[in-house]
């Protein structure tokens, strides 16, 4: 009697055993399939609070991305005070399914971030105008042949100067600028300064 009882405990609680184990395990098993945390090096170029992400300029993702800009949620709101714009970032993120979030930031350096508006304020303005209006030692980009050149042009323009023996003219900047705040303060110009402003269609010129 006595070893009856003992044996259909065993099985009892064998059994109860068995089944915790298996389902559990298995389980965490496949939700674990879906998860994978991967890390790579970028640089941050945009936080956004209001909507919880963070853009950054990656390096290859080894296994999951090749280089290029991604922009995804942080999964902890903290992550956004962790890191500013131009940080320099060894990161880690983690996909869940299809939910890609930003696990971690580790600052490693800074890159330098052209500040394409201060650069045109300091450099530009004088002749150009605060809002590219035109003043009497330049000429207005907001209208006029300025509309017709293409970014190509200004980069030339701006690195050479322009009709330097005329009393009227563009300085050279190449020696007051380096090549890529050039092109950042070229491109402020055409997507800020001249947005919106209808270029004319078959206005011809020439100079
Ligand atoms: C001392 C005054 C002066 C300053 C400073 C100056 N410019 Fe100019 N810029 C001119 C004048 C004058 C012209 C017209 C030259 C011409 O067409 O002969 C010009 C022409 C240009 C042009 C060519 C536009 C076109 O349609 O041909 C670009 C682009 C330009 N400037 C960009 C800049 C930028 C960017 C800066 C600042 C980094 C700058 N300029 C600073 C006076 C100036």
């Amino acid at each position: 009697m006595k070893t009856k009882l003992n044996i259909l405990t065993i099985s009892f609680v064998l059994a109860a055993l068995f089944s915790s184990c298996s389902t559990g395990k298995v389980a965490n098993l496949n939700a674990d399939l879906f998860k994978q945390t991967y890390k790579s090096k970028g640089v941050i170029r945009k936080i956004d609070p209001a909507k919880g992400t963070v853009t950054i300029d990656h390096e290859d993702i080894p296994g999951y991305m090749t280089a290029m800009e991604m922009t995804n949620p942080v999964a902890d709101p903290a992550l956004l005070s962790a890191v500013k714009v131009g940080d320099k970032v060894d990161f880690e993120i983690l996909r869940d399914g299809s939910d890609v979030t930003f696990t971690k930031f580790t600052k490693i350096g800074e890159s330098a971030v052209i500040d394409a508006p201060t650069i045109y304020a300091k450099n530009c303005a004088e002749c150009h105008g605060a809002n590219g209006e035109g003043q009497k030692k330049g000429i207005p980009f907001t209208s006029g042949h300025a509309l017709d050149h293409s970014e190509a042009d200004f980069i030339t323009s701006v690195t050479n100067g322009k009709n330097p023996d005329r009393e009227k003219h563009m300085p050279a900047f190449r020696d007051k600028l380096k090549p890529e705040e050039i092109t950042a303060v070229v491109k402020f110009i055409r997507e800020d300064i001249q947005k919106g402003i209808e270029k004319p269609k078959g206005h011809a010129h020439s100079h």
